[in-house]
């Protein structure tokens, strides 16, 4: 059978970004707008323009970019929001502008404060307005998933006629139940007389843990565009989960009529590194990337995945990225062996000189790890280098006994030169940051703080993502090493750097949006 094509936009970089703690930076968002081109993704909703300066440029560098998946900006139905997502999607090979405007009766009435005659003409200008500047437009009437049929229906036929080639129905508060999400879908596709005209997608919240069976509901019922997240990170409970849509699809192939372009030995990847930026772990148990998803614990269980993998397992491990045989290298492995390892694990370095420093890395990890895992191999690629940095780690010692508060000694160079502070604190982590307060005159607010294993151990690396604030500038901060105390400390010192070298890198938010 010939089958459709199930088109996935992610909106990791926009409705993901809106998750309460999820800030990125642009260099952070470019990172992981390469990851989601390399993933195959079809459309990637870079973000909100007229949202913050930061916001623009992060569009604006991933359209300039990126020419292997569709670059969409969101824009409200308005003039400024529309010129802006405009402006910054023009270098793109290929762009959509994403318009939206509530069409639920507590939306338009409370928030909006309009008619619905008045929604219908705003809508249409919109549309008109975007295709002027884009030949993709996307129309979304928010809260369809409570809004009234008929004027959906109304609306909907208006906008197609206005160029709008994708008319998404997101069910924006997580409302509905699968049935009838996918009922509506199929009413909509049967009653809007020039739905021939679009595709139609949706975007499903999980506020009632419902997001990735509404969605694939509405794809059983004619939707072909889905819109989704890595890891289902979003507003609230977040948005349907990218990797269990396109897993389903693929391991229920006797059921759907159509296929996406997922790249699918690619998710383990992305998702590790959407964790790894916003310090939002994965519940082991989440599936497809959760760390229990593949594992087999009861006595029964391992028996029958011996005998045969298909007793307990409906997919494959490798299918997803995740290696069969991820225990590899270690202190004596030369310069080849990790060439080798990182073709394998298709790690790109642009240089001679990446390859060095990568390998230096390698080593000085081998030195205090015996086992390294191809997971820690992906974190160090991953890792920010720090030469370069204006304040880096000389030395540090804490001490932690159990009759006193913790003490940090730091010692940072900064641009060359040295300085040393001490500092107690509530704990080891606490004194260090301490420490490096009383050595750099600078106040920031700590607004998050989160260790991840990256494999398992008391050797394991542990991964720290750091979310400081300073003024109205958010910048994230990773580190990683053997020692969590020093994961912390290189965290906060890539934040801080981030700030000093670089203020327009921090995602600044506009007020009133
Ligand atoms: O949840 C929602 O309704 C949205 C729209 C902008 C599509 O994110
Ligand atoms: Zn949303």
């Amino acid at each position: 059978m010939n089958k459709d094509h199930l088109i996935i936009f992610d909106t990791t970089l926009r409705d993901g970004e809106q998750s309460p703690g999820a800030s990125m930076d642009i260099e952070e968002k470019i990172q992981i707008a390469n990851a989601l081109s390399d993933l195959n993704v079809d459309v990637i909703e870079a973000g909100f323009p007229i949202a913050s300066n930061g916001d623009y440029s992060a569009v604006k560098e991933i359209a300039d970019s990126i020419s292997n998946s569709r670059i969409c900006a969101l824009a409200r139905a308005l003039e400024k929001d529309i010129l802006r997502a405009a402006d910054a999607l023009k270098n793109a090979k290929y762009s959509r502008i994403h318009t939206f405007i509530a069409t639920s009766p507590i939306h338009m009435e409370m928030k909006l404060k309009m008619s619905p005659e008045e929604v219908i003409k705003n809508a249409v200008n919109a549309v008109k307005m975007a295709r002027d500047h884009v030949e993709d437009v996307e129309f979304s009437p928010e809260d369809a998933g409570r809004s009234d049929f008929n004027f959906l229906c109304k609306i909907i036929e208006k906008v197609i006629d206005a160029g709008a080639s994708t008319i998404n129905i997101p069910d924006t508060v997580g409302y509905n139940l699968p049935h009838q999400f996918g009922d509506l879908i199929s009413r909509i596709i049967d009653n809007v007389p020039n739905s021939n005209d679009a595709i139609f997608s949706v975007h499903c919240h999980n506020d009632l843990g419902l997001a990735v069976s509404n969605s694939l509901s509405s794809v059983l019922n004619g939707a072909r565009q889905v819109e989704c997240t890595i890891n289902g990170l979003g507003e609230r409970a977040g948005n349907a989960a990218l990797e269990e849509i396109v897993m389903t699809v693929k391991t229920r192939r006797d059921i759907f009529s159509c296929d996406t372009r997922i790249n699918t030995k690619k998710i383990m990847n992305c998702s590790r590194l959407v964790s790894s930026i916003t310090g939002f772990p994965v519940q082991p148990n989440k599936a497809i990337v959760g760390k229990n998803a593949f594992a087999h614990e009861s006595g029964i269980h391992q028996d029958g995945i011996i005998k045969s993998r298909e007793t307990y397992e409906i997919m494959k491990a490798e299918d997803i990225g995740l290696l069969s045989n991820s225990l590899v290298l270690g202190k004596h492995s030369g310069r080849n062996a990790f060439k080798q390892k990182l073709d394998e694990l298709n790690i790109q370095y642009t240089s001679d000189d990446a390859f060095n420093d990568l390998f230096t890395r390698f080593k000085e990890l081998a030195d205090k790890k015996h086992e390294i895992y191809d997971e820690d191999i992906i974190r160090l690629s991953n890792n920010i280098p720090l030469t370069g940095d204006d304040i880096q780690l000389s030395y540090m010692s804490v001490v932690c006994d159990s009759h006193k508060k913790p003490n940090a000694k730091i010692k940072l160079s900064i641009k060359g030169e040295e300085r040393e502070a001490t500092a107690e604190g509530d704990g080891a982590v606490d004194a260090a940051f301490n420490a490096i307060k009383a050595i750099i005159d600078l106040k920031v607010d700590l607004r998050l703080y989160s260790v991840n294993n990256i494999t398992s151990g008391t050797d394991a690396q542990g991964e720290v993502t750091v979310r400081v604030v300073k003024d109205e500038l958010i910048v994230n901060g990773h580190g990683a090493d053997t020692d969590i105390v020093k994961a912390s400390v290189l965290a906060y010192l890539n934040a801080i750097n981030k700030i000093y070298q670089n203020p327009d890198l921090a995602t600044k938010k506009l007020s009133g949006i």
